[in-house]
């Protein structure tokens, strides 16, 4: 059976004093579940959590890294620096950062290759827009993102890699996606990678989807077999919320 994990990314709306708050009321909620859970959290609230995630399985990340290794580039936060204050995984290429902030997949791709060399896990954020959808070009898009994202790496290297299928449409506006419209794209997102690497390739990767997930819609998700989990916005702010999301995907997939 394939790994569960849920992982919240709260983008950037708690200080880390919240954030401390936040992770002493989730913990006892959660520590017993049969799930790897993560947060993901600005840069200034990382320390908080290495602190007060210590004696816990909860793992926590960035959202974002720098495409650079290291030198005038003001203002940006580098793999090694993540390295450094035990942070082992981040996001690469959320929709917010590709639309508001234009990250293309190049850049995306050797943000992903920074971490490898300091041994972090990406969480790499793909998904279609509305108009590409309606236009019928999900696939296309997928594919690309993964085919120009990936690009380079080596098949071991995936074990660094979750793939967090998340059509923008989807994203804080409270319409997921069908339980059939996701299965389609872990479907498409399982056939490229095996394309581009190996069946077993394909197989083996972790594949979350996100966008709009909630307590109550998660169980609708939880029966798709070829999916691990969740990318989780607005309902990871909350430590209750949150849990009982966690609950019940955990319940339902047994
Ligand atoms: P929401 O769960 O708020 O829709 O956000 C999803 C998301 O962007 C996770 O990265």
């Amino acid at each position: 059976m394939l790994n569960k994990v849920v992982i919240g990314n709260q983008k950037m709306n708690l200080t880390a004093s919240q954030t401390r708050r936040f992770i002493n009321a989730f913990v006892p909620l959660v520590e017993h579940a049969n799930c790897e859970i993560g947060i993901c959290v600005p840069y200034t609230n990382l320390a908080t959590c290495k602190r007060a995630l210590k004696e816990t399985k909860i793992m926590f990340g960035a959202q974002n890294v720098s495409e650079f290794e290291r030198g005038a580039y003001t203002g940006e936060i580098s793999s090694a620096m993540l390295a450094d204050i035990g942070c082992k995984m981040s996001l690469v290429g959320h929709s917010e950062r590709r639309k508001i902030f234009s990250e293309q997949n190049s850049q995306i791709n050797n943000k992903i290759k920074q971490n490898l060399k300091y041994n972090i896990t990406s969480i790499l954020c793909i998904g279609e827009s509305k108009r590409e959808r309606t236009a019928g070009t999900t696939k296309n898009v997928i594919c690309k993102q993964l085919d120009e994202c990936l690009s380079g790496l080596y098949e071991n290297e995936l074990e660094k890699i979750i793939i967090a299928y998340e059509p923008v449409w989807a994203i804080g506006t409270g319409q997921t996606a069908t339980a059939k419209q996701i299965e389609e794209a872990v479907k498409i997102i399982r056939e490229e990678i095996s394309r581009l690497y190996t069946e077993i390739a394909g197989k083996n990767i972790v594949v979350l989807y996100g966008g709009s997930v909630k307590a109550d819609n998660v169980k609708m998700f939880a029966g798709i077999k070829s999916l691990n989990g969740f990318l989780v916005g607005g309902v990871s702010l909350e430590a209750q919320s949150f849990s009982d999301l966690i609950h019940n995907f955990i319940g339902k997939s047994k």
